[in-house]
């Protein structure tokens, strides 16, 4: 899967301007705070129609406008396609190949990606359910049927639970109990079983990653932790008997607090470097690594399965690695079309190939700013230097609605912008050596 081109209008504070990445490794290098997360996050978008930061729709309109509009050309499935997705407050409209679709869900079969974002250490650094919440976010996208599944045991877990507590009151519901038990170890052990195959494959996967990115001076090992103590060989009807007798043995423990203590919705992995707790021991650039390793891996399975490679999101990854980890980020991750923001400035040069992508912004006056790419240039109003080719020009842009005028006072100078092959003029209260001055900083 590759993007070919990508064009924004009004998203976030990316303004109206296309990008056409290379095929390998694209650095979208930029100061803070310039978008490159919010570029990132666009190419995201195509995904399922979500930002993985989580916000709604309606933030990631400019917050001056009233619609963003994002189009994506990309090759997938042996051929080049197109997906656009427009949101104006009150309606999301998606494209997929000039044809209106009345859900986002469509873009999930057509176009994948796999994100890293800093957020994402909370793997390693966080509790159990981040960890289950990941594993069965991924089997997901393996196995229809895995959510259905997960639907199942929280609907009999929750009237477990419902029971537990009517059992406080009520010693005799006692007897009632062991119905529960019996369909919750059914779907319960297809549940294990599913993440038992999952980490097998990550296991082995991420580890190859984590040695290539520590030079191979570090072994990563990401086992299961199972509350009803099954093992990864079991079958599904020995798990299916270990999680019966799980919840046998824990009843009395149940009984007090009111609550399931083992089962799936308990279990666990545990991330491991060189042997030791990687939450507990690992250093900040280490466990970066093992979650790459983890996120890289993710990528590998979902191309095992679909025969198609996702696009990779690495956003601000490469701060806390050391140069030798930075560098087979850059230059090692072969075949995926990689996408990667920084703000270093020794990081591009790091690169050997693919593109570099500058993120930055020009303030013009009365909060606006403008991309430091498309500007063609920057003039003095000064009448006396206007020549009489320039007035006629600024005619008839003001004809034509296209100029901007971003000063309360009198404009000192205007700026021609290339917006995709159109001109358009802003009229700035600061002078050209002011602008230009600000561009060079
Ligand atoms: N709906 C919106 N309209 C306009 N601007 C927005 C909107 N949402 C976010 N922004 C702004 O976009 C800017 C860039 O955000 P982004 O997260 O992409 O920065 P970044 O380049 O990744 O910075 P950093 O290096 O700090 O991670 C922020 O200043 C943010 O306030
Ligand atoms: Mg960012």
């Amino acid at each position: 899967m590759i993007v070919k081109s990508l064009h924004f209008e009004n998203y976030r504070n990316l303004n109206d301007n296309s990008i056409v990445p290379a095929d390998n490794v694209n650095v979208i290098y930029g100061e803070n705070a310039n978008g490159k997360t919010n570029l990132i996050e666009a190419i995201w978008l195509f995904c399922g129609g979500h930002s993985f930061r989580g916000s709604k729709d309606s933030e990631l309109i400019n917050f001056d406008k009233s619609f963003f509009r994002l189009k994506m050309d990309f090759f997938a499935q042996d051929r080049d396609q197109t997906a656009e997705i427009i949101f104006d407050k009150s309606k999301k409209l998606i494209k997929i190949n000039e044809v209106e679709k009345n859900s986002s869900s469509y873009l999930t079969e057509i176009f994948s990606a796999v994100v890293f974002s800093p957020e994402h250490l909370s793997l390693i650094k966080q509790g159990p359910n981040v960890r289950r919440r990941f594993l069965d976010a991924a089997i997901c996208q393996h196995r229809i049927r895995y959510a259905s599944l997960l639907a199942q045991y929280n609907r009999i877990i929750n009237q477990r639970n419902a029971l537990l507590k009517d059992i406080l009151k009520n010693r005799e519901l006692k007897e009632t109990l062991s119905i529960w038990d019996d369909s919750l170890s059914i779907v319960g052990a297809q549940i294990i079983y599913e993440r038992f195959g999952y980490i097998r494959q990550l296991r082995a996967s991420s580890k190859a990653y984590h040695s290539g990115i520590s030079g191979e001076k570090e072994e990563l090992d990401i086992s299961c932790i199972c509350t009803a103590k099954a093992e990864e060989n079991d079958s599904v009807e020995v798990i299916r008997d270990k999680l019966r007798n799980a919840f046998y043995s824990s009843r009395h423990e149940d009984y007090h607090t009111g609550y399931t203590s083992v089962g799936p919705h308990r279990d666990d992995f545990d991330i491991k470097i060189n042997g030791i707790s990687a939450r507990r021991f690992a250093s900040q650039g280490q466990q970066r690594s093992a979650v790459l390793s983890m996120k890289l891996s993710e990528a590998d399975l979902l191309y095992r399965k679909n025969g198609e490679r996702p696009v990779i999101l690495l956003d601000d990854v490469l701060s806390e690695l050391d140069n030798k980890r930075q560098d087979f980020l850059l230059n090692k991750v072969e075949d995926y079309q990689v996408f990667v923001t920084c703000c270093e400035e020794s990081n591009k040069e790091q690169l050997q190939r693919g593109k570099v992508f500058y993120v930055k912004y020009l303030h013009l006056g009365k909060d606006t700013s403008i991309e430091i790419n498309n500007i063609v240039g920057i003039f003095d109003m000064d009448t006396s230097t206007v020549s009489k080719h320039t007035r006629e020009f600024l005619r008839v842009c003001e004809k034509e609605n296209r100029i901007v005028n971003v000063s309360y006072e009198l404009p000192k100078s205007y700026i021609l912008y290339d917006f995709s092959g159109e001109y358009s003029v802003y009229l700035s209260p600061l002078n050209s050596a002011t602008l230009l001055k600000r561009m060079a900083d």
